[in-house]
């Protein structure tokens, strides 16, 4: 009889029990969840597969998985490259991948190796590459992960599908572009590259908590027209966009009287989670029907889970939940995308 599968689970530092208690109350008690490492768990039960909890961290859904793979080998912390580079090709031998796959390797936690993720990936891609398979980054059907852990080497393969991110460990890596208005640029960067999302390639945008207005720039680059809605000044490097309309006023004040339809819209607002969500509920009445909502949620540090579930109800009915994750670039908070129902909200 085979052994169950180890699914291991990625996520970030500070959430990890918050992931292990979402996995444990989700899967119930067939399942054993147990942290691995800093930022890694795996779960356990008998016969679950890595597309189960794949599709219930989608359909839930749990947000703070990040990242699955499954476990195929794990190493001592004292093999050398070579070694790693044997047992990496070894167990895509065996489970007779097709010759076209994507390698992806990261440190999860402190790391004492000499070597680091990019020697790494040089070792296994001459090996496999030297035993005829093509070896890329991402975009292929099976994914080869390779973490460095302070308990050793974990080899990982999953499905891209059922893996949750087609990054190595889940973690987005997003490069600062020199016309960068604030950090929080990434948040919405990374949401649109993990979940592929669509926007559409003109139309109007209303971007709330948009100051100082890195959202609100990146929508632009996209070709929309912005209503900018923050009580706070905008970067002065967007003062002559005529494309921009800032409403220097809070959000309520602004849906109190606003009469144009919007074709997506953001929300960055420092806010509590809920009230943030029900303000998103009255925005859905300016929406085109269809239209793509993007959503920080500040969760804080306390009563978490809860409150996340509070939240997605509150917006499911006049929205369908596309996406609900905690994402790289995310710090106590989560992102949530919804799409608005065709039904008329109130
Ligand atoms: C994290 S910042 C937004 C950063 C922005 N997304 C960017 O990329 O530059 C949060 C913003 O929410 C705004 N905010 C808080 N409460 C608000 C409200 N009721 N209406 C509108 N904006 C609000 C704050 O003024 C602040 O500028």
């Amino acid at each position: 009889m085979f052994p169950d599968p180890r699914i291991v689970v990625s996520t970030a530092e500070e959430s990890l029990p918050l992931a292990i208690r979402e996995l444990e109350l989700d899967f119930g008690p067939e399942a054993k969840v147990e942290a691995i490492g800093p930022e890694m768990a795996v779960v356990t039960a008998p016969s679950l597969s890595a597309q189960e909890v794949a599709d219930r961290c989608e359909a839930a859904p749990l947000v703070f998985p990040r990242h699955l793979t499954v476990e195929v080998a794990l190493l001592d912390a004292d093999a050398d490259l070579d070694r790693i580079a044997a047992a990496a090709l070894a167990a895509v031998r065996e489970a007779a991948l097709p010759p076209s796959l994507a390698l992806q390797v990261w440190v999860s936690g402190p790391s004492s190796y000499e070597f680091g993720p990019a020697a790494v990936f040089g070792a296994i891609a001459a090996e496999l590459d030297a035993a005829g398979y093509a070896v890329a980054r991402s975009g292929r059907r099976h994914v080869l992960s390779c973490c460095l852990t302070p308990r050793g080497i974990l080899l990982g393969l999953n499905e891209t599908r059922d893996s949750l991110s087609d990054w190595p460990g889940g973690g987005v890596r997003l490069s600062k572009s020199r016309d960068q208005i604030s950090r929080a640029e990434f948040k919405l960067e990374e949401a649109l590259t993990e979940f592929g999302l669509d926007l559409p390639a003109g139309g109007n945008a209303l971007d709330l908590g948009a100051a100082p207005g890195g959202w609100t720039r990146i929508l632009r680059r996209r070709g929309l027209r912005v209503w900018a809605v923050d009580p706070g000044d905008l970067d002065e490097r967007l003062a002559r966009d005529g494309q921009i309309k800032h409403l220097k006023v809070t959000a309520g004040r602004f849906l109190h009287s606003n009469r144009t339809v919007f074709d997506v819209a953001v929300n960055d607002m420092r806010m509590d989670p809920k009230l943030s969500c029900e303000l998103m509920v009255r925005v859905a009445a300016h929406l085109a029907p269809g239209a793509l909502a993007v959503v920080t949620l500040k969760t804080g540090s306390r009563e978490v889970l809860a409150t996340v579930k509070a939240c997605l109800e509150i917006l499911t009915g006049p929205y369908e939940i596309l996406h609900a994750r905690q994402l790289r670039h995310n710090r106590h908070e989560i992102t949530v995308v919804a799409r608005r129902t065709d039904a008329p909200a109130d």
